[in-house]
């Protein structure tokens, strides 16, 4: 039984798998592989595109969903412990697909439910199936994962997709520029991670000076619920906003990705851009998604 609970569960071979069985899938979406088989979706944390497109991946598998998209109608509001609800539920399917605010929770329900747990995101921690669709999404408009400059923009602090992306990214000899405000720079665990994989990695705090080499941005939202404190978000929330002047001079081949959702970060006059591509970036989590669930459940 495997879990999907850091990007670091899966081996490079299994990523480039992933890849594989993601791009048959989007040749040929409706495969009914795993009929009879239950999948819980478990979202104790708000979603849009992780559960929909996880259910949605789900459904085009043949495979039958239940779950909650809050707790506000399970049994948490009368006081269930996670533990319980984990134990519980993981008699009622085959696979648990679970999103929490609280970092680590998918990791203590892989050590204690009876089926396999993907982590849709936990906290500031890691977001995995993000990151799988992330390198999907790369890999499709660069033709390859390799080499690549990759710049991130944003909240390097609480953004757990930005997280898991570089960890996986440090994989394919990438080149990291990291652009944030102070408050929201990368946390040091990471920098050590890079630097001990010895790959080359810039810190800067502004957008201007930092694209015209890049292959990819990828622009994230200020992370407003991890702020402890309001004040604090309200300094640092529109600090970049990526605007269509900003791309001249930048790489044709350039490519934008963000996980969404936006808030402000990117300019809608951004959108007719052909070097956006934020929302072919979430199709492309239906293909990954159901390459993730095929693969943990063994499906050739
Ligand atoms: N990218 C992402 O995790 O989006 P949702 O929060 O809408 O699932």
């Amino acid at each position: 039984m495997k879990n999907l609970i850091s990007i670091t569960d899966f081996s490079k071979d299994e990523i480039l798998r992933i890849m594989e069985l993601a791009r048959e899938f989007e040749r040929h979406p409706h495969q009914p592989l795993l009929e009879g088989r239950v999948i819980a979706s478990l979202f104790f944390e708000p979603s849009t595109r992780t559960r929909l497109s996880f259910e949605s991946a789900i459904n085009r598998l043949g495979a039958r969903v239940i779950g909650f998209s809050d707790t506000s109608n399970t049994s948490v509001t009368k006081g269930e412990t996670f533990h319980d609800t984990i134990m519980t539920i993981s008699n009622y399917c085959d696979m648990i697909v679970m999103r929490h605010s609280l970092e680590g929770a998918p990791r203590y329900a892989g050590e204690i439910s009876k089926v396999p747990v993907v982590n849709a995101g936990d906290g500031a921690n890691q977001h995995p199936s993000q990151t799988l669709l992330d390198l999907y999404s790369i890999q499709k408009t660069q033709g390859t994962l390799d080499g690549l400059n990759i710049t991130m923009v944003g909240d390097m602090k609480y953004g757990r997709t930005v997280h898991s992306l570089l960890q996986a990214l440090s994989q394919f000899e990438t080149r990291f520029t990291f652009v944030a405000p102070p408050e929201l720079a990368l946390p040091e665990e990471y920098r050590i991670f890079l630097k001990e994989k010895g790959l080359p990695f810039e810190e800067k705090t502004t957008i201007e000076g930092s694209i015209s080499e890049s292959d990819i941005i990828y622009m994230t939202r200020v992370q407003r619920e991890r702020f402890n404190d309001p004040i604090e978000y309200e300094r640092v929330k529109n600090i970049y906003v990526l605007k269509k002047e900003m791309l001249e001079g930048t790489k044709d081949s350039l490519r934008i990705l963000h996980p969404l959702p936006r808030v402000n970060e990117i300019d809608y006059g951004v959108d007719a851009s052909p070097k956006a591509y934020y929302f072919p970036q979430t199709e492309n989590g239906v293909y990954v998604r159901m390459a993730i669930i095929s693969h943990l459940f063994g499906v050739k």
